[in-house]
C-alpha cells in the first residue's frame, strides 16, 4: 500500500489512505472525507472513481488489455467457449472438464420459460424494437420466478443466475421470431447453448435447422467478447438497482435499459448504419471532416471508449473474425470494405491520433452479424443476451462483498436557494 494522501481545506488537514489492487492505478479512499471535511468529490461520469472493488474484470485502457479473471480476452475468445467463459466469470476459475459438463447440463436445464411468458409477447406491438420487449419480459421473469429471489440466500442467487443466463436466448430468439410473424420454436437441449440459440431464431417448425459450425463458432466467438466489461454504465446500473435490494431479475431488465442507449451498446448498430449510409470508401472524407467539426453532433460510431485510449482488444478479434466470417460464407459485402478502409484513414488522421480514438468492440461486430442474417434491431439484444453472465457475476459479487451499501450519489447542487413560495395571484 503507498503513502497517505494529506489534504488541505478550509485551513484543516485529513488523510486518506490509498488503497492498491492486484494490476492497475492505486485508488484513494475517500470514504471518509465528508466526515472529515465536510465537502464532497465532483466526478460527473464517474471518469476518476473506483465505485466498488472487483476481481471479476481487469481493463488497462492504455495498452488496450482485457483480463477476465486475469485471462487475456484474445486467449479466451481463440480458445474457450461461451460457456466455459460464463463459468470462469461466475467462479473465480476455469472449470475441470467435469464441472463443465455440469455447468452446461445445469444451463440447459433452465432454457424453457414460463408458458404463461409467452403471452406476454403477444401485447407488444410487432414492430416493437426487441429491446423494449427484453426490458419488459426480463423484468417480468421477477414474477414467475419467486423462489430465487431471495437474495440473501447464496443458493436462490446462483439460481436465479442460472436462470438469467440460460433464459436470455430463448427470450432474446422469440422477440425476434414475434417482429418476424414467425412461431416460437422451444429450446432443445441437445444442441450447445449458441447452436440452441441459432436455431430458435432461425430454425422453423416446418423443417429441421442445420447448425453451420462457422457461423457457431463465430456467434461464440462474439458471445465471449461481451461477456464482461468490468463497471461499464449498464454493470454499474445493475449493481445501482441491486444495491437496494432489488431482485436480481429486475436489475438484469435495469442494466438491459441503460445498454439500449446509442453510446453504449446501440452503438452496433449505429455503427452499421453509419458504414451502410457511407455506403462507398469514396464518401468517406466526408464523414471524417463531419466527425471531426465541432459544429455538427456526429460521430464516427464504433469510434472512441471510454476506457481504451489503444485499440480495443476485442476489436482487434472481431476485425479478425468478420474476414473469416464473411469469406467462409462466401459474402462479399461492400460494407466490410468501408469499414478497413475508414479504420485505416481515421487511424492516420491527426484528430483521431491526438483524442486517442481507436475502433472498439462494435465496429466490426455488426458487419459479423448482418452477415450471419441478423437485422440490425437484434444487435444490442445479443450483446444482452452475452452481458448477461457478466451482469449477474458482477451482482452476485456485490450481494456477497462485506462493504456494500446502498448506492447514493452526492451532487453539487446549483439551483436556487431557500425562497419563500408566492401565491399564483401574486406572481
Ligand atoms: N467521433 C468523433 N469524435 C469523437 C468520438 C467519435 N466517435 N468519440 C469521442 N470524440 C471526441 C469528442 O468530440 C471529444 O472531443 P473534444 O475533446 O474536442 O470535446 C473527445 O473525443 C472526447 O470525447 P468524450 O465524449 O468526452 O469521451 P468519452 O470517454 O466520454 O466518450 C464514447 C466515450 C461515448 C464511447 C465516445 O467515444 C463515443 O461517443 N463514441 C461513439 C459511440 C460508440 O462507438 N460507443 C461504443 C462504446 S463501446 C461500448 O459501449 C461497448
Amino acid at each position: 500500500m503507498a503513502d497517505n494522501v494529506k489534504l488541505e481545506l478550509g485551513g484543516k488537514t485529513s488523510e486518506y489512505p490509498v488503497l492498491s489492487g492486484t494490476v492497475g492505478p492505486d485508488v484513494v479512499d475517500i470514504r471518509k472525507l465528508y466526515a472529515a471535511t465536510g465537502a464532497f468529490t465532483y466526478d460527473p461520469g464517474f471518469t476518476s472513481t473506483a465505485s466498488c472493488q472487483s476481481a471479476i474484470t481487469y481493463i488497462d485502457g492504455d495498452e488496450g488489455v482485457l483480463l477476465h479473471r486475469g485471462y487475456p480476452i484474445d486467449q479466451l475468445a481463440e480458445q474457450s467457449s461461451f460457456m466455459e467463459v460464463s463459468y470462469l466469470l461466475l467462479n473465480g476459475q476455469l472449470p475441470s472438464a467435469k464441472e463443465l459438463e455440469d455447468f452446461t447440463y445445469t444451463i440447459s436445464r433452465h432454457t424453457m420459460l414460463h408458458e404463461q411468458l409467452a403471452t406476454f409477447y403477444r401485447g407488444f406491438r410487432r414492430d416493437a424494437h426487441p429491446m423494449a420487449i427484453m426490458c419488459g419480459v426480463v423484468g417480468a421473469l421477477s414474477a414467475f420466478y419467486h423462489d430465487s429471489t431471495d437474495i440473501n440466500d447464496p443458493k436462490q442467487r446462483m439460481i436465479a443466475s442460472h436462470r438469467l443466463i440460460a433464459k436470455m436466448p430463448t427470450i432474446a430468439a422469440m422477440a425476434y421470431k414475434y417482429s418476424v410473424g414467425q412461431p416460437f420454436l422451444y429450446p432443445k437441449n441437445d444442441l450447445s447453448y449458441t447452436g440452441n440459440f441459432l436455431r430458435m431464431t432461425f430454425g422453423v417448425p416446418a423443417e429441421e435447422y442445420e447448425i453451420d459450425p462457422v457461423i457457431e463458432s463465430a456467434m461464440d466467438k462474439i458471445f465471449i467478447l461481451h461477456a464482461d466489461h468490468e463497471q461499464n454504465a449498464s454493470t454499474s446500473t445493475v449493481r445501482l438497482a441491486g444495491s437496494s435490494g432489488a431482485n436480481p431479475f429486475a436489475c438484469i431488465a435495469a442494466g438491459i435499459a441503460c445498454l439500449w442507449g446509442p453510446a453504449h451498446g446501440g452503438a452496433n448498430e449505429a455503427a452499421l448504419n453509419m458504414l451502410r449510409e457511407i455506403g462507398t470508401p469514396d464518401r468517406i472524407p466526408e464523414y471524417i471532416a463531419r466527425a471531426k467539426n465541432k459544429d455538427d453532433p456526429f460521430r464516427l460510431m464504433g469510434f472512441g471508449h471510454r476506457v481504451y485510449k489503444n485499440f480495443d482488444p476485442r476489436a482487434k478479434v472481431l476485425g479478425k473474425a468478420a474476414t473469416e466470417v464473411l469469406d467462409k460464407l462466401g459474402i462479399n459485402d461492400p460494407v466490410l470494405d468501408t469499414a478497413r478502409e475508414l479504420e485505416q484513414i481515421a487511424l492516420k488522421d491527426q484528430y483521431f491520433i491526438d483524442k486517442k480514438l481507436y475502433p472498439n468492440v462494435d465496429f466490426y461486430s455488426g458487419v459479423i452479424l448482418s452477415a450471419i442474417g441478423f437485422p440490425t434491431t437484434m444487435f444490442t439484444v445479443l450483446f444482452a443476451l452475452a452481458r448477461t453472465v457478466g451482469w449477474v457475476a458482477q451482482w452476485n459479487e456485490m450481494i456477497s462483498d462485506p462493504e456494500q451499501k446502498i448506492g447514493r450519489p452526492r451532487q453539487l447542487y446549483t439551483g436556487a436557494a431557500n425562497r419563500d413560495y408566492v401565491p399564483v395571484s401574486q406572481r
